[in-house]
């Protein structure tokens, strides 16, 4: 019997960098985490940490120039995805790795039917005739709740609602069964009701493709509510990783405890404003020396200033890059 890895994704030493005109932008830099089969990793962080750069480095989606091409390794089932030719990672992308965009409109053609946009998928990679190709993408928009799915599948994608639209994308994006979804804050745009009908139904289709799935997001109810483990980005680099319930009941770096700080809670008193973080997110293309964080840390000392933190160890499963924690190297 063939044995199966039970990492399906496996990222090391990842670097993405960007040639602007501000000078060389360490968008990614140095990130590693590893993915199991049908589990769900958050990665959180704020705007411009290198959340979707990491995701669009995976797919191979980064547009060179800017970028270089990224370093390090990607593993999925035994192929570096970094150094695969570029037909290799199209036969890939699509029908075993999917990616939902953090703009909807970027991965829907306004000037194709959602039925030719569907059925493609499944002609492209599992070679379907038109008629079986038609009938499983109806299928697949029934399953993410879109009403009528028969008469609608030939409407356009402007004649669908924010919500149905964000449907239809992961509808295209499942349709192959994919190992790997990418989903790249994928209800951002969504009324928080929608938001959790939408974050329901990929936890349910998750469960019955059995996808893994990286979900990138800046919410941490999101976060709280839907993954296995997190990863805190912070300026290109992951800061802390743990199961969601150890980062979320012992956050320990102090990035992480500052955006858990400044999540609004249910027994907030409505009078108490909510915690920000001090300062601005930092500027890739020129970080300050030691840990980028110690600019807007309160417990910064002169070596944070100067040399970037070690990891730190506090469980089998979670670890933090910072001096100040008490764990093992
Ligand atoms: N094509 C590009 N050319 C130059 N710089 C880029 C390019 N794409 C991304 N960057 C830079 O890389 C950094 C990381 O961007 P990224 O889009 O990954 O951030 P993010 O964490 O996804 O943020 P957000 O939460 O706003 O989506 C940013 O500083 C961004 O300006
Ligand atoms: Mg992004």
């Amino acid at each position: 019997m063939e044995t199966r890895s039970e990492n399906v994704l496996e990222v090391c030493d990842l670097r993405t960098h960007f040639r602007t005109d501000d000078g060389l932008v360490k968008a990614v830099d140095g990130v590693s985490f590893t993915v199991k089969r049908g589990e769900t990793l958050g990665i959180v962080g704020e705007s411009g940490s290198g959340k979707s750069v990491t995701c669009l480095s995976a797919m191979r989606l980064v547009s060179k120039p800017p970028a270089f091409h990224p370093t390090g390794t990607i593993y999925f089932d035994n192929n570096n995805l970094l150094s695969l030719t570029e037909p290799e990672i199209q036969k890939l992308r699509g029908e075993r790795l999917a990616m939902i965009f953090q703009d909807p409109l970027t991965s829907l053609n306004p000037y194709l039917t959602v039925a030719r946009q569907l059925t493609e998928v499944l002609e492209v990679h599992q070679d379907a005739r038109p008629t079986a190709a038609r009938q499983t993408s109806i299928e697949m928009l029934e399953r993410v709740g879109i009403p009528d799915a028969a008469s609608r599948i030939d409407q356009h994608p402007h004649q669908f609602s924010g919500g149905m639209r964000q449907r239809v994308m992961i509808a295209m994006a499942l349709l192959c069964g994919p190992e790997v979804l990418f989903a790249d804050e994928p209800t951002t745009a969504l009324d928080v009701t929608i938001q959790a009908q939408i974050l329901e139904l990929m936890k349910n289709l998750q469960k019955s493709i059995g996808t893994a799935v990286v979900l990138v997001t800046h919410d941490l109810g999101v976060v709280a509510g839907i993954t296995d483990r997190v990863a805190v980005m912070y300026a290109g680099r992951i800061v802390e990783e743990g199961t969601t319930a150890e980062v979320f009941a012992n956050p320990q770096h102090p990035y992480t405890r500052g955006l858990l700080e400044s999540m609004p809670r249910i027994d907030t008193p409505i009078q108490k404003s909510l915690y920000a973080i001090p300062g601005l997110p930092p500027d890739l293309g020129n970080l300050p020396a030691g840990c980028p964080f110690h600019p807007r840390c309160a417990s910064a000392t002169n070596q944070c200033q100067n040399i970037y933190p070690e990891t730190k160890v506090i469980s089998s499963t979670h670890q933090a890059t910072c001096w100040e924690i008490e764990g093992t190297k």
